[in-house]
Protein backbone atom coordinates (compact mmCIF):
# COMPACT_ATOMS: atom_id res chain seq x y z
CA UNK A 1 0.00 0.00 0.00
CA UNK A 2 1.46 3.36 -1.19
CA UNK A 3 0.30 6.55 0.39
CA UNK A 4 1.74 9.10 -1.62
CA UNK A 5 0.33 10.47 -4.49
CA UNK A 6 2.22 11.45 -7.89
CA UNK A 7 3.67 14.00 -9.59
CA UNK A 8 0.66 14.81 -11.80
CA UNK A 9 -1.71 14.30 -8.68
CA UNK A 10 -0.18 17.03 -6.75
CA UNK A 11 0.33 19.44 -10.05
CA UNK A 12 -3.71 18.72 -10.58
CA UNK A 13 -4.12 19.83 -7.06
CA UNK A 14 -2.01 22.77 -6.74
CA UNK A 15 -3.60 24.24 -10.55
CA UNK A 16 -7.16 24.00 -8.93
CA UNK A 17 -5.71 25.07 -5.44
CA UNK A 18 -4.52 28.21 -7.90
CA UNK A 19 -7.38 28.46 -9.52
CA UNK A 20 -9.88 28.41 -6.43
CA UNK A 21 -7.66 30.81 -5.31
CA UNK A 22 -7.24 33.16 -8.01
CA UNK A 23 -10.40 32.91 -9.73
CA UNK A 24 -13.27 31.65 -7.31
CA UNK A 25 -12.54 33.35 -4.27
CA UNK A 26 -12.66 37.12 -5.12
CA UNK A 27 -16.64 37.04 -5.70
CA UNK A 28 -17.77 34.14 -4.02
CA UNK A 29 -18.95 35.86 -1.44
CA UNK A 30 -21.10 38.55 -3.73
CA UNK A 31 -22.34 35.36 -5.92
CA UNK A 32 -23.84 33.77 -2.84
CA UNK A 33 -25.84 36.43 -1.73
CA UNK A 34 -26.89 37.47 -5.54
CA UNK A 35 -27.46 33.92 -6.41
CA UNK A 36 -25.13 34.82 -9.26
CA UNK A 37 -24.10 31.26 -11.49
CA UNK A 38 -20.54 31.83 -11.77
CA UNK A 39 -20.48 31.66 -15.95
CA UNK A 40 -17.25 32.86 -15.85
CA UNK A 41 -14.95 30.86 -14.02
CA UNK A 42 -17.44 27.50 -15.50
CA UNK A 43 -16.00 28.51 -18.66
CA UNK A 44 -12.50 28.73 -17.54
CA UNK A 45 -12.78 25.09 -15.61
CA UNK A 46 -13.71 24.21 -18.64
CA UNK A 47 -10.74 25.50 -20.34
CA UNK A 48 -8.33 23.74 -17.95
CA UNK A 49 -10.02 20.49 -18.10
CA UNK A 50 -11.62 20.56 -14.83
CA UNK A 51 -15.40 19.88 -16.68
CA UNK A 52 -14.14 16.57 -18.20
CA UNK A 53 -11.56 15.55 -16.28
CA UNK A 54 -12.19 11.52 -16.38
CA UNK A 55 -13.08 11.53 -19.75
CA UNK A 56 -10.97 10.33 -22.56
CA UNK A 57 -8.60 12.45 -24.19
CA UNK A 58 -10.24 11.27 -27.84
CA UNK A 59 -13.42 12.61 -26.57
CA UNK A 60 -12.28 16.03 -25.51
CA UNK A 61 -11.47 14.79 -21.97
CA UNK A 62 -8.39 15.81 -19.71
CA UNK A 63 -7.81 11.59 -19.58
CA UNK A 64 -7.58 11.58 -15.62
CA UNK A 65 -7.90 9.43 -12.99
CA UNK A 66 -10.75 9.64 -10.48
CA UNK A 67 -7.94 9.88 -7.67
CA UNK A 68 -7.16 13.01 -9.89
CA UNK A 69 -10.97 14.26 -9.48
CA UNK A 70 -11.17 13.73 -5.76
CA UNK A 71 -7.76 16.34 -5.63
CA UNK A 72 -9.25 18.83 -7.53
CA UNK A 73 -12.88 18.72 -5.87
CA UNK A 74 -11.60 19.10 -2.88
CA UNK A 75 -9.42 22.02 -3.48
CA UNK A 76 -12.89 23.94 -5.44
CA UNK A 77 -14.99 23.09 -3.06
CA UNK A 78 -13.00 24.66 0.00
CA UNK A 79 -13.26 27.95 -1.91
CA UNK A 80 -16.49 27.80 -3.79
CA UNK A 81 -19.11 24.33 -3.22
CA UNK A 82 -21.25 26.13 -5.88
CA UNK A 83 -18.75 26.07 -8.34
CA UNK A 84 -18.15 22.48 -7.36
CA UNK A 85 -21.60 21.20 -7.46
CA UNK A 86 -21.62 22.38 -10.80
CA UNK A 87 -18.53 20.74 -12.03
CA UNK A 88 -19.28 18.01 -10.08
CA UNK A 89 -22.64 17.25 -12.10
CA UNK A 90 -20.85 17.66 -15.09
CA UNK A 91 -18.35 14.98 -14.56
CA UNK A 92 -19.88 12.41 -12.33
CA UNK A 93 -23.23 11.76 -13.60
CA UNK A 94 -23.26 13.27 -17.37
CA UNK A 95 -20.51 12.82 -18.78
CA UNK A 96 -18.93 9.45 -17.40
CA UNK A 97 -22.47 8.25 -17.74
CA UNK A 98 -22.33 9.39 -21.53
CA UNK A 99 -18.77 8.11 -22.07
CA UNK A 100 -19.73 4.57 -19.98
CA UNK A 101 -22.99 3.56 -21.87
CA UNK A 102 -23.59 6.20 -24.65
CA UNK A 103 -23.55 5.16 -28.47
CA UNK A 104 -20.61 6.45 -30.71
CA UNK A 105 -22.99 8.76 -31.90
CA UNK A 106 -24.12 10.20 -28.79
CA UNK A 107 -20.35 10.57 -27.70
CA UNK A 108 -19.79 12.70 -30.41
CA UNK A 109 -22.62 15.16 -30.49
CA UNK A 110 -23.00 15.30 -27.12
CA UNK A 111 -20.09 14.51 -25.18
CA UNK A 112 -17.08 16.20 -26.54
CA UNK A 113 -18.69 19.27 -26.24
CA UNK A 114 -19.54 18.24 -22.76
CA UNK A 115 -16.39 17.25 -22.00
CA UNK A 116 -14.27 20.13 -23.35
CA UNK A 117 -16.89 22.23 -21.05
CA UNK A 118 -18.05 24.06 -24.13
CA UNK A 119 -21.83 23.38 -22.75
CA UNK A 120 -22.13 22.23 -19.21
CA UNK A 121 -25.03 18.88 -18.33
CA UNK A 122 -27.47 18.08 -15.94
CA UNK A 123 -28.71 14.83 -14.48
CA UNK A 124 -32.51 14.61 -14.11
CA UNK A 125 -33.81 12.30 -12.07
CA UNK A 126 -35.92 13.46 -8.85
CA UNK A 127 -39.32 14.72 -8.85
CA UNK A 128 -42.01 16.69 -7.06
CA UNK A 129 -43.10 13.08 -5.58
CA UNK A 130 -39.87 10.77 -6.18
CA UNK A 131 -36.39 12.04 -4.34
CA UNK A 132 -35.27 9.15 -2.79
CA UNK A 133 -37.55 6.64 -3.40
CA UNK A 134 -36.35 7.01 -7.62
CA UNK A 135 -38.08 4.19 -8.55
CA UNK A 136 -41.74 5.82 -8.58
CA UNK A 137 -41.27 8.19 -11.16
CA UNK A 138 -44.65 9.98 -12.85
CA UNK A 139 -42.29 11.13 -16.01
CA UNK A 140 -43.31 9.64 -18.85
CA UNK A 141 -41.48 8.58 -22.17
CA UNK A 142 -44.10 6.58 -23.98
CA UNK A 143 -42.97 4.67 -27.32
CA UNK A 144 -44.06 6.40 -30.51
CA UNK A 145 -42.02 4.26 -32.82
CA UNK A 146 -38.94 5.96 -34.01
CA UNK A 147 -39.51 8.67 -31.08
CA UNK A 148 -40.22 9.37 -27.13
CA UNK A 149 -43.29 11.50 -26.46
CA UNK A 150 -41.78 12.75 -22.65
CA UNK A 151 -43.84 14.57 -20.35
CA UNK A 152 -43.98 15.49 -17.13
CA UNK A 153 -41.74 17.44 -14.21
CA UNK A 154 -38.50 17.39 -12.61
CA UNK A 155 -37.42 18.67 -9.17
CA UNK A 156 -34.40 20.17 -7.77
CA UNK A 157 -32.29 19.94 -10.78
CA UNK A 158 -28.78 21.49 -10.29
CA UNK A 159 -27.49 23.06 -13.75
CA UNK A 160 -31.12 23.39 -14.52
CA UNK A 161 -31.11 26.91 -16.45
CA UNK A 162 -27.53 26.61 -17.50
CA UNK A 163 -27.43 23.39 -19.08
CA UNK A 164 -27.58 22.51 -22.67
CA UNK A 165 -28.04 18.63 -22.37
CA UNK A 166 -30.03 16.87 -19.94
CA UNK A 167 -30.15 13.09 -19.04
CA UNK A 168 -33.67 12.74 -17.94
CA UNK A 169 -34.94 9.45 -16.41
CA UNK A 170 -38.42 8.82 -17.38
CA UNK A 171 -41.23 5.92 -17.05
CA UNK A 172 -41.70 4.28 -20.81
CA UNK A 173 -43.75 0.93 -19.20
CA UNK A 174 -45.10 1.48 -16.14
CA UNK A 175 -45.80 -2.71 -15.54
CA UNK A 176 -42.24 -3.22 -15.74
CA UNK A 177 -41.78 -0.76 -12.54
CA UNK A 178 -38.17 -0.12 -12.44
CA UNK A 179 -37.37 -2.27 -15.50
CA UNK A 180 -39.58 0.23 -17.34
CA UNK A 181 -37.61 3.26 -17.23
CA UNK A 182 -35.46 4.45 -19.77
CA UNK A 183 -32.58 7.81 -19.81
CA UNK A 184 -33.45 10.63 -22.48
CA UNK A 185 -31.02 12.97 -24.04
CA UNK A 186 -33.03 15.94 -24.20
CA UNK A 187 -31.81 19.34 -25.69
CA UNK A 188 -31.96 22.54 -24.42
CA UNK A 189 -34.81 24.49 -26.63
CA UNK A 190 -36.97 21.69 -27.77
CA UNK A 191 -40.73 22.15 -28.57
CA UNK A 192 -42.49 21.54 -24.86
CA UNK A 193 -39.62 21.64 -22.94
CA UNK A 194 -39.17 24.53 -20.15
CA UNK A 195 -37.08 25.74 -17.47
CA UNK A 196 -39.31 26.25 -14.61
CA UNK A 197 -38.57 28.66 -11.42
CA UNK A 198 -35.26 28.70 -9.81
CA UNK A 199 -35.16 27.64 -6.02
CA UNK A 200 -34.17 30.14 -3.54
CA UNK A 201 -31.43 28.23 -1.75
CA UNK A 202 -30.14 27.84 1.96
CA UNK A 203 -26.77 27.36 0.37
CA UNK A 204 -24.83 26.76 -2.63
CA UNK A 205 -26.43 29.35 -4.12
CA UNK A 206 -24.41 29.99 -7.14
CA UNK A 207 -25.38 27.07 -8.41
CA UNK A 208 -28.62 27.04 -10.72
CA UNK A 209 -31.35 24.70 -9.53
CA UNK A 210 -34.74 24.89 -11.05
CA UNK A 211 -37.68 22.66 -12.09
CA UNK A 212 -38.45 21.44 -15.30
CA UNK A 213 -41.46 20.57 -17.38
CA UNK A 214 -41.51 18.42 -20.57
CA UNK A 215 -44.97 18.59 -22.13
CA UNK A 216 -45.31 16.43 -25.17
CA UNK A 217 -41.52 16.52 -25.91
CA UNK A 218 -40.63 14.67 -29.13
CA UNK A 219 -37.17 13.07 -27.97
CA UNK A 220 -35.45 10.86 -30.91
CA UNK A 221 -35.18 6.86 -30.10
CA UNK A 222 -31.17 7.78 -31.04
CA UNK A 223 -31.43 9.99 -27.70
CA UNK A 224 -32.25 6.73 -25.03
CA UNK A 225 -28.91 5.29 -23.44
CA UNK A 226 -28.58 1.69 -23.47
CA UNK A 227 -30.99 -1.01 -24.22
CA UNK A 228 -34.70 -0.61 -23.56
CA UNK A 229 -35.76 -0.24 -19.77
CA UNK A 230 -31.66 0.70 -18.77
CA UNK A 231 -32.70 3.72 -17.27
CA UNK A 232 -33.37 2.93 -13.66
CA UNK A 233 -29.70 1.35 -13.58
CA UNK A 234 -28.02 3.26 -15.35
CA UNK A 235 -29.14 6.26 -12.95
CA UNK A 236 -28.07 4.20 -10.04
CA UNK A 237 -24.52 3.44 -11.42
CA UNK A 238 -23.85 6.48 -12.67
CA UNK A 239 -25.11 7.99 -9.40
CA UNK A 240 -22.96 5.68 -7.55
CA UNK A 241 -19.77 7.07 -9.02
CA UNK A 242 -21.35 10.70 -8.60
CA UNK A 243 -21.42 9.72 -4.28
CA UNK A 244 -17.32 9.93 -4.95
CA UNK A 245 -17.71 13.68 -6.31
CA UNK A 246 -20.24 15.17 -3.56
CA UNK A 247 -17.73 13.07 -0.99
CA UNK A 248 -14.87 14.93 -2.00
CA UNK A 249 -17.24 17.73 -2.40
CA UNK A 250 -18.51 17.55 1.27
CA UNK A 251 -14.56 16.65 2.32
CA UNK A 252 -13.79 20.37 0.64
CA UNK A 253 -16.15 22.23 2.70
CA UNK A 254 -14.95 20.59 5.59
CA UNK A 255 -11.09 21.04 5.23
CA UNK A 256 -11.92 24.42 3.62
CA UNK A 257 -13.76 25.49 6.68
CA UNK A 258 -10.89 23.92 9.41
CA UNK A 259 -7.72 26.05 7.54
CA UNK A 260 -10.00 29.21 8.40
CA UNK A 261 -10.55 27.97 11.63
CA UNK A 262 -6.85 27.29 12.00
CA UNK A 263 -5.47 30.36 10.99
CA UNK A 264 -7.91 32.16 12.92
CA UNK A 265 -7.06 30.05 16.22
CA UNK A 266 -3.39 31.01 15.73
CA UNK A 267 -3.88 34.87 14.89
CA UNK A 268 -6.78 35.42 17.76
CA UNK A 269 -5.90 36.00 21.06
CA UNK A 270 -7.96 36.05 24.40
CA UNK A 271 -6.54 36.05 28.04
CA UNK A 272 -2.91 36.61 26.44
CA UNK A 273 -2.91 33.81 24.26
CA UNK A 274 -3.61 32.41 20.80
CA UNK A 275 -7.08 31.08 21.01
CA UNK A 276 -5.80 27.79 19.58
CA UNK A 277 -3.79 27.10 22.92
CA UNK A 278 -6.60 27.15 25.27
CA UNK A 279 -7.62 23.25 25.43
CA UNK A 280 -11.40 24.30 24.80
CA UNK A 281 -10.66 25.37 21.05
CA UNK A 282 -7.65 22.91 20.32
CA UNK A 283 -9.78 20.28 21.04
CA UNK A 284 -12.05 21.14 18.55
CA UNK A 285 -9.03 21.68 15.90
CA UNK A 286 -7.66 17.84 16.67
CA UNK A 287 -11.00 16.96 16.27
CA UNK A 288 -11.24 18.54 12.48
CA UNK A 289 -7.70 17.78 11.63
CA UNK A 290 -8.98 14.01 12.28
CA UNK A 291 -12.04 13.19 11.24
CA UNK A 292 -11.09 15.37 7.53
CA UNK A 293 -8.37 13.32 7.39
CA UNK A 294 -10.36 10.25 7.60
CA UNK A 295 -13.00 11.82 5.08
CA UNK A 296 -10.36 11.78 2.74
CA UNK A 297 -8.95 8.69 2.75
CA UNK A 298 -12.31 6.97 2.76
CA UNK A 299 -12.94 9.08 -0.45
CA UNK A 300 -9.53 8.35 -2.46
CA UNK A 301 -9.91 4.79 -1.43
CA UNK A 302 -13.29 5.09 -3.46
CA UNK A 303 -11.80 6.64 -5.82
CA UNK A 304 -8.87 4.26 -6.32
CA UNK A 305 -11.44 1.25 -6.14
CA UNK A 306 -13.14 2.91 -9.08
CA UNK A 307 -9.82 3.38 -11.20
CA UNK A 308 -9.06 -0.36 -10.68
CA UNK A 309 -12.40 -0.95 -12.00
CA UNK A 310 -13.24 -3.16 -8.36
CA UNK A 311 -16.57 -3.09 -6.98
CA UNK A 312 -17.20 0.80 -5.14
CA UNK A 313 -20.77 0.98 -4.87
CA UNK A 314 -20.56 0.68 -0.81
CA UNK A 315 -17.40 2.16 -0.93
CA UNK A 316 -18.68 5.27 -2.28
CA UNK A 317 -21.97 5.40 0.03
CA UNK A 318 -19.43 5.26 2.95
CA UNK A 319 -17.88 8.22 1.80
CA UNK A 320 -20.50 10.28 1.21
CA UNK A 321 -22.35 9.34 4.43
CA UNK A 322 -18.76 10.22 6.48
CA UNK A 323 -17.48 13.50 4.93
CA UNK A 324 -21.24 14.69 4.45
CA UNK A 325 -21.45 14.30 7.95
CA UNK A 326 -17.62 15.70 8.58
CA UNK A 327 -18.53 18.57 6.58
CA UNK A 328 -21.29 19.60 8.85
CA UNK A 329 -20.07 19.15 12.19
CA UNK A 330 -16.81 20.72 10.87
CA UNK A 331 -17.91 23.60 9.71
CA UNK A 332 -20.41 24.21 12.82
CA UNK A 333 -17.54 24.25 14.62
CA UNK A 334 -15.55 26.40 12.98
CA UNK A 335 -17.96 28.80 12.84
CA UNK A 336 -17.66 28.62 17.27
CA UNK A 337 -14.26 28.82 16.66
CA UNK A 338 -14.84 32.09 15.15
CA UNK A 339 -17.04 33.59 17.30
CA UNK A 340 -18.90 37.01 16.15
CA UNK A 341 -16.98 36.74 13.40
CA UNK A 342 -18.23 33.55 11.91
CA UNK A 343 -21.44 34.44 11.82
CA UNK A 344 -20.64 37.51 9.44
CA UNK A 345 -19.88 37.10 6.02
CA UNK A 346 -17.04 38.31 5.22
CA UNK A 347 -15.40 35.24 7.13
CA UNK A 348 -16.32 32.87 4.83
CA UNK A 349 -17.14 30.00 7.20
CA UNK A 350 -20.77 30.96 7.92
CA UNK A 351 -21.33 30.56 3.91
CA UNK A 352 -19.66 27.15 4.04
CA UNK A 353 -21.68 26.16 7.05
CA UNK A 354 -24.70 26.82 4.89
CA UNK A 355 -23.39 24.59 2.03
CA UNK A 356 -22.33 21.76 3.97
CA UNK A 357 -25.92 20.25 4.41
CA UNK A 358 -26.80 19.39 1.17
CA UNK A 359 -24.07 17.45 0.94
CA UNK A 360 -26.19 15.51 3.26
CA UNK A 361 -29.05 15.67 1.18
CA UNK A 362 -28.12 15.36 -2.79
CA UNK A 363 -27.00 12.42 -4.28
CA UNK A 364 -28.98 10.42 -1.92
CA UNK A 365 -29.62 11.65 1.63
CA UNK A 366 -27.48 9.84 4.42
CA UNK A 367 -30.40 7.68 5.58
CA UNK A 368 -30.35 6.19 1.28
CA UNK A 369 -26.29 6.05 1.59
CA UNK A 370 -27.10 3.80 4.82
CA UNK A 371 -29.45 1.90 3.01
CA UNK A 372 -27.17 1.08 0.25
CA UNK A 373 -24.43 0.16 2.71
CA UNK A 374 -26.37 -2.11 4.99
CA UNK A 375 -27.50 -3.83 1.88
CA UNK A 376 -24.00 -4.33 1.18
CA UNK A 377 -22.68 -5.55 4.25
CA UNK A 378 -25.95 -7.75 4.93
CA UNK A 379 -24.78 -9.38 1.09
CA UNK A 380 -21.29 -9.99 2.30
N1 LIG B 1 -25.80 -0.41 -9.80
C1 LIG B 1 -26.55 -1.15 -10.65
N2 LIG B 1 -27.82 -1.52 -10.41
C2 LIG B 1 -28.36 -1.09 -9.26
C3 LIG B 1 -27.66 -0.33 -8.31
C4 LIG B 1 -26.32 0.02 -8.64
N3 LIG B 1 -25.57 0.76 -7.81
N4 LIG B 1 -28.46 -0.07 -7.27
C5 LIG B 1 -29.64 -0.68 -7.53
N5 LIG B 1 -29.57 -1.28 -8.74
C6 LIG B 1 -30.60 -2.07 -9.40
C7 LIG B 1 -31.01 -3.28 -8.58
O1 LIG B 1 -30.17 -4.40 -8.85
C8 LIG B 1 -32.42 -3.52 -9.05
O2 LIG B 1 -32.43 -4.18 -10.29
P1 LIG B 1 -33.02 -5.68 -10.46
O3 LIG B 1 -34.40 -5.65 -9.86
O4 LIG B 1 -32.99 -5.91 -11.92
O5 LIG B 1 -32.08 -6.56 -9.69
C9 LIG B 1 -32.92 -2.12 -9.33
O6 LIG B 1 -31.79 -1.29 -9.53
C10 LIG B 1 -33.76 -1.55 -8.21
O7 LIG B 1 -32.96 -1.57 -7.05
P2 LIG B 1 -33.58 -1.67 -5.60
O8 LIG B 1 -34.56 -2.79 -5.54
O9 LIG B 1 -32.44 -1.67 -4.66
O10 LIG B 1 -34.41 -0.29 -5.56
P3 LIG B 1 -35.07 0.45 -4.35
O11 LIG B 1 -36.36 0.99 -4.81
O12 LIG B 1 -35.04 -0.40 -3.13
O13 LIG B 1 -34.14 1.76 -4.16
C11 LIG B 1 -32.25 3.09 -3.62
C12 LIG B 1 -32.78 1.75 -4.10
C13 LIG B 1 -30.77 2.84 -3.34
C14 LIG B 1 -32.93 3.57 -2.36
C15 LIG B 1 -32.42 4.12 -4.78
O14 LIG B 1 -33.77 4.42 -5.01
C16 LIG B 1 -31.68 5.42 -4.55
O15 LIG B 1 -30.44 5.47 -4.71
N6 LIG B 1 -32.40 6.50 -4.18
C17 LIG B 1 -31.77 7.82 -4.05
C18 LIG B 1 -31.81 8.55 -5.35
C19 LIG B 1 -30.83 9.67 -5.41
O16 LIG B 1 -29.67 9.55 -5.03
N7 LIG B 1 -31.27 10.80 -5.93
C20 LIG B 1 -30.40 11.91 -6.12
C21 LIG B 1 -30.85 12.74 -7.25
S1 LIG B 1 -29.60 13.28 -8.30
C22 LIG B 1 -28.86 14.59 -7.58
O17 LIG B 1 -29.01 14.87 -6.43
C23 LIG B 1 -27.93 15.32 -8.46
C24 LIG B 1 -27.68 16.71 -8.07
O18 LIG B 1 -28.43 17.60 -8.35
C25 LIG B 1 -26.41 17.07 -7.41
Amino acid sequence: MKFELTEEHLMIQQAARDFAQNELLPGVIERDEKQQFPAEQVKMMGELGFLGMMVDEKYGGAGLDTISYVLAMEEISKVDASASVIMSVNNSLVCWGLEKYGTEEQKQKYLVPLAKGEIIGAFCLSEPEAGSDATSQRTTAIDKGDHYLLNGNKNWITNGNSASVYLVMAQTDADKGHRGINCLIVEKGQEGFTVGKKEDKLGIRGSDTHSLMFQDVQVPKENRIGEDGFGFKFAMKVLSGGRIGIASQALGIASGAYELALQYAKERKTFGKPIGNHQGVGFKLADMATEIEAARLMCLKAAWLKDQKLPFDKESAQAKLYASSVAMKTTVEAVQVHGGYGYVKEYHVERLMRDAKITQIYEGTSEIQKIVISRAVLAD
